[in-house]
């Protein structure tokens, strides 16, 4: 949710932070800008539209200098217009602030600023608000006189932040102070990129891993300032910061979309690789069961748990809701799945022995943030399950999972459900192992999960097959999914991913619900689509799918094993996946809806990988 790109070094600053821009396009992508500074000029673009309309004024004009900020921006005050594309200056034109954010009380700040003298407003934004109080308090510090422009400059940063209520990510520099980006966060990322001669800051490490791997993930409360060849961090109350240096987990190759035509294609296509690496040297044949010691629990703590919570948003609740099933069906325990945004506004009872988890793959979305601090102000331990190393949850997190899945670009999360799915199924086999299950049923699990990998490229060798049945339905005007049990959540997911990157209208279900309203839907322009696979209710789903077919309503099946055949002459579209027992097949069945809702989108000629309004990580409620 809006990107931020800093850089200071020795290099032309203009290619490298549109470079790191592009990378964060993936965080919003609805207006661009840059300031650089070239001795006394701040050089601004900035547009509504994608980076790409960024470039290409940057290419009519080409502005020079070594040190600047940049911004991709994610709408929340003000539409999506040139004036308010950040950059935004403050009343004296020298400074020039990038935020991501929401800065909740600008309207009092705004006034008391009109109030107090000369501040002309030229956008809607409450990021101007903020370039304004820090100029107002720099400009003021001027007239004492003594200290350097430097440490003025981070005392009004720390000044107007006091005075804010709200989150930011932000980075600003000043043209009368030659090679200087002062950083600060809260409740936004931002990370310290440290090179050789030059320094970057950057709302996510994509951003820069081409450049540097040593970052430095800064801390709610976090002051920076960068120069070219140091930095120093203090906190918000003007103590000295503490900070490690950390090395990237992966490498600038892995952010290419190398041949494929867009990266959630590649991403779908990784997922054998990432499941398998969600398990990798997790599963103890010996012991039958999971390890997990990221948990941080010990096995009396473990034993302790009486209750699960999972709270997510998006894709990461679907995969919760069938951690749900999944937790319940191999360990006996109580789960409950709540929404983030809900959780975290709402007093759930919780009782003594419950254990929180919330997933995440930024580890950055706001509302999964709340509901952790929620969680854990009242006590609970909370446990995030994460994509992101160093993101926000997994720091604040009492321990947790990391998914290991690589970084996931394409907006439409793929990959990193497939992980959380898998990661629930290591749960469930933890606590279950401490609780009901033999060592010979633990054993069944794990087989059930080493065999994954192998029947995931399986799944993927459908993908022609599912294309010609996206080109066949891509014009509908709804689409409706149907699931039960484990597979109910997938049918959301399959409906959420249509959603999000064709605009078609499409809704999930519990396939028995059908008749309970949703049936009034169905006729000959609407697929419904049956997520079926041979399991306990696939009879059940059987009668639902007749239902449809006898209002005409075309019907696409996803099932496994021997039920193809009972298909025959109701499902007019049949995709068959590997048979596998009823805890796994998510991973298996969301496969072809992957692959469905990305062939539709390239049959319309949509922006698969930016789908309009979406941003991937959402740090905004
Ligand atoms: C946004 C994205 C979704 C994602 C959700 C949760 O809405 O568009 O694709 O599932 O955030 O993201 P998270 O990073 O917390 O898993």
């Amino acid at each position: 949710m809006c990107g931020i790109v800093g850089y200071v070094g020795r290099s032309e600053a203009a290619p490298i932070l549109l470079d790191g821009l592009r990378r964060l396009e993936y965080r919003g992508y609805d207006s661009a800008g840059v300031a650089i500074v070239d001795g006394d000029r701040v050089e601004t673009r900035k547009c509504a539209g994608r980076i790409a309309d960024l470039g290409k004024l940057m290419t009519a004009e080409p502005p020079a200098g070594t040190y600047g900020i940049s911004h991709t921006r994610w709408a929340t005050h003000g539409k999506p217009t040139d004036q308010n594309a950040h950059p935004h200056f403050d009343q004296s034109g020298k400074l020039a602030l990038v935020h991501n954010g929401v800065i909740e009380n600008y309207q009092a700040l705004r006034e008391d600023l009109q109030r107090e003298g000369e501040h002309n407003f030229t956008s809607d934004t409450d990021t101007e608000v903020l370039a304004h109080l820090i100029g107002k308090h720099f400009e003021a510090s001027g007239s004492n006189g003594n200290a350097n422009a430097k440490s003025r400059l981070v005392t009004a940063v720390r000044t107007a932040l006091q005075q804010v209520i709200g989150t930011y990510g932000i980075a600003l520099v000043h043209k009368d102070i030659p090679d200087f980006i002062v950083g600060a966060r809260r409740g936004s990322p931002l990370v310290l990129g440290v090179g050789k001669e030059e320094n970057f800051l950057a709302s996510d490490v994509s951003a820069i891993v081409a450049y540097t791997r040593d970052a430095v993930y800064l801390n709610d409360f976090d002051i920076v300032a960068v120069e070219r060849e140091k930095f120093e961090i203090s906190s918000l109350a003007g103590e000295g910061g503490h900070y490690q240096v950390s090395k990237v987990e992966f490498t600038d190759e892995d952010i290419k979309k190398g041949d494929y035509p867009h990266y959630m294609l590649k991403e779908i296509y990784e997922q054998p690789g990432s499941v398998r690496d969600a398990m990798r040297g997790r599963l103890s044949a010996e012991e039958c069961t999971a390890k997990l010691g990221g948990l941080e629990m010990t096995t009396a703590e473990l034993r302790a748990v009486d209750r699960i919570v999972l709270t997510g948003c998006g894709t990461a609740l679907h995969a919760g809701r069938i951690g749900e099933y999944i937790i319940e069906q191999l360990a006996g325990l109580p789960v409950e799945i709540e929404f983030s945004s809900e959780f975290r506004h709402r007093n759930t009872p919780m009782t003594g022995d419950t254990l929180v988890f919330a997933i995440s793959q930024s580890g950055e979305t706001a509302d999964t943030l709340g509901a952790l601090r929620e969680s854990r102000r009242k006590g609970y331990r909370t446990l995030g399950i994460c994509n992101n190393v160093a993101s926000t949850i997994a720091r604040e997190s009492d321990g947790g999972v990391y998914m290991h899945a690589g970084p996931e670009i394409g907006v439409a999360a793929t990959k990193s459900f497939t992980s959380q799915v898998t990661i629930m199924s290591l749960i469930g086999l933890l606590f279950g192992r401490m609780r009901h299950l033999s060592t010979s049923e633990g054993s069944e699990v794990i087989d059930a999960l080493e065999a994954l990998p192998a029947q995931i490229e399986e799944t993927l060798k459908l993908t022609d097959h599912v294309k010609e049945i996206a080109k066949k339905y891509a014009r509908s005007p709804g689409v409706l999914f149907f699931g039960r049990q484990f597979n109910y959540p997938v049918a959301l997911e399959g409906a959420l991913k249509l959603k999000e990157i064709t605009y078609i209208f499409a809704e999930g279900h519990p396939s028995a619900e059908l008749k309970h309203g949703i049936i009034a839907l169905v006729r000959p322009e609407v697929p419904c689509v049956f997520i079926a696979p041979d399991d306990a209710v696939f009879s059940k789903n059987l009668n639902n799918m007749e239902q449809v077919k006898a209002r005409k309503g075309p019907i696409i099946a996803v099932t496994s094993g021997g039920c193809a055949k009972r298909l025959e002459g109701i499902a007019d579209d049949v995709i068959t996946v590997p048979s596998a027992p009823d805890f796994v097949m998510p991973v298996l069945s969301v496969i072809p809806l992957q692959l469905l809702a990305y062939h539709m989108a390239v049959e319309l000629g949509l922006d698969v990988d930016k789908p309009r309004n979406l941003a991937k990580s959402v740090t905004v409620e």
